[in-house]
C-alpha cells in the first residue's frame, strides 16, 4: 500500500487517517523504536476538556493518537444524533495546533463493517443507574465503540474525563473484562469561566442558558460543603430547590453514588469515596456534570 496516496490529507496538515490498516502501520514504526503510544477517543466537536486530555497523554507518552468518530449506536436518540456538532476542520486545526502525532477519523463502515450492531455488556453495578437508567442501550454502544478503537489503536494507554465519570469506570471494567494490557488514566474536569463543565453540547445552548447553566456546579459545591454534616437525601432535596428558580432548568437527576460501584448511598460513610452527580436539561440539551465529595 502506497502511505502516503492513501492517507486522507484533508487539510495538508495535520497526519489523518481513516482506516484500522493506516493505523496499524503507523504503530509498526513507532513500535520498533519502542515509543509509549497514548490513545484519546472522542466525537469531536473539540473543546478545552479534550484538548486536556490530549495534554495530559502527551505528558505520558512518546506519540498520541486521537480519534474522532461520533459514534450512531450510543445515542438512543436519532434527533441528539443528527443534532450532534461536527467540526471536523476546525478539530483538526486545534489538534494541528497541539502538536497531536495521528489523526484517526474512522467511517461507520470501518467501525461497523457488519452493519451497526451492539455488543451486549454486563458491567454489574456500574451499568444499573444514570446514565445507563437514562439512556438504555448507551453504554453498550459505548463500550463497542471503544472495543473497536482498542483493536484499531491497541495504545499503550487510553486517557477519559471524569466529565463521564461512569463511562471512566465502565472503560476499566471493559479493559479488565476483555485481558487488554492497556492502562486507563481519569482526568479532571474542564470547566468554563461560569463553572459549567465544558462540553461539545454548550454550544447548542443560547447565551442566557449558557449563563443560567453555571448553577449546575454552583449547587454541586454547595451540596459538598454540607455533606459532612448533612445526610444525602436532604442534600438532593436542597440541589432540586436551588435549581427551581432557575428558568428553562429541568433536573433529570440528583445523586449521590460511591466511585467504585457506582451505587446511590442513603448515608454517608467517610470510609468510602463518594461523588455526586446531576443531569440538567437546559432547552432541551443533557447537561452533565460530577464532584468528588471527600476529596
Ligand atoms: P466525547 O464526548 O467527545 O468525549 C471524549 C472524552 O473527552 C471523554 O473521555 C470525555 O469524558 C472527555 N471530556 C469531555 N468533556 C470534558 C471536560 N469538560 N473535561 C475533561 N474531559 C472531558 O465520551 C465520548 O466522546 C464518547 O463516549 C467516546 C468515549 C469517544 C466513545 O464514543
Amino acid at each position: 500500500m502506497n502511505r502516503r496516496a492513501s492517507r486522507i490529507d484533508i487539510y495538508n496538515i495535520l497526519e489523518t487517517v481513516s482506516s484500522s490498516e493506516q493505523v496499524q502501520l503507523q504503530l509498526k514504526s513507532w513500535r520498533a523504536e519502542s515509543m509509549r503510544i497514548g490513545f484519546v477517543p472522542t466525537m469531536g466537536a473539540l473543546h478545552e476538556g479534550h484538548i486536556s486530555l490530549l495534554r495530559k497523554a502527551q505528558e505520558q507518552c512518546q506519540k498520541v493518537i486521537v480519534s474522532i468518530f461520533v459514534n450512531p449506536t450510543q445515542f438512543n436518540d436519532a434527533k441528539d444524533l443528527s443534532n450532534y456538532p461536527r467540526t471536523l476542520e476546525r478539530d483538526s486545526r486545534l489538534l494541528e495546533a497541539n502538536g497531536l502525532d495521528l489523526l484517526f477519523v474512522p467511517s461507520a463502515k470501518e467501525m461497523y463493517p457488519n452493519g451497526l450492531q451492539k455488543e451486549t455488556y454486563e458491567f454489574g453495578s456500574l451499568t444499573v443507574g444514570m446514565e445507563a437508567a437514562n439512556r438504555p442501550g448507551h453504554f453498550d454502544g459505548v463500550a463497542t465503540v471503544v472495543s473497536h478503537l482498542f483493536d484499531a489503536c491497541s495504545p499503550d494507554v487510553a486517557f477519559f474525563g471524569e466529565k463521564d465519570f461512569q463511562q471512566l469506570q465502565i472503560i476499566r471494567a471493559l479493559v479488565s473484562l476483555q485481558n487488554r494490557p492497556i492502562e486507563i488514566v481519569g482526568c479532571p474536569i474542564m470547566r468554563e469561566e461560569s463553572g459549567l463543565a465544558m462540553s461539545s453540547r454548550n454550544q447548542l445552548l443560547s447565551p442566557e442558558a449558557r449563563q443560567n447553566a453555571a448553577v449546575i456546579y454552583k449547587s454541586l459545591k454547595e451540596l459538598r460543603e454540607q455533606a459532612h454534616k448533612v445526610e444525602p437525601k436532604k442534600l438532593k432535596e436542597d440541589f432540586k430547590e436551588k435549581l427551581k428558580g432557575i428558568p428553562n432548568a429541568e433536573l433529570e437527576y440528583i445523586k449521590i453514588c460511591d466511585e467504585r460501584g457506582l451505587l446511590e448511598v442513603n448515608e454517608l460513610n467517610s470510609n468510602e469515596q463518594l461523588r455526586a452527580f446531576a443531569v440538567v436539561r437546559f432547552e432541551g440539551v443533557r447537561l452533565l456534570d460530577n464532584l468528588s465529595l471527600f476529596p
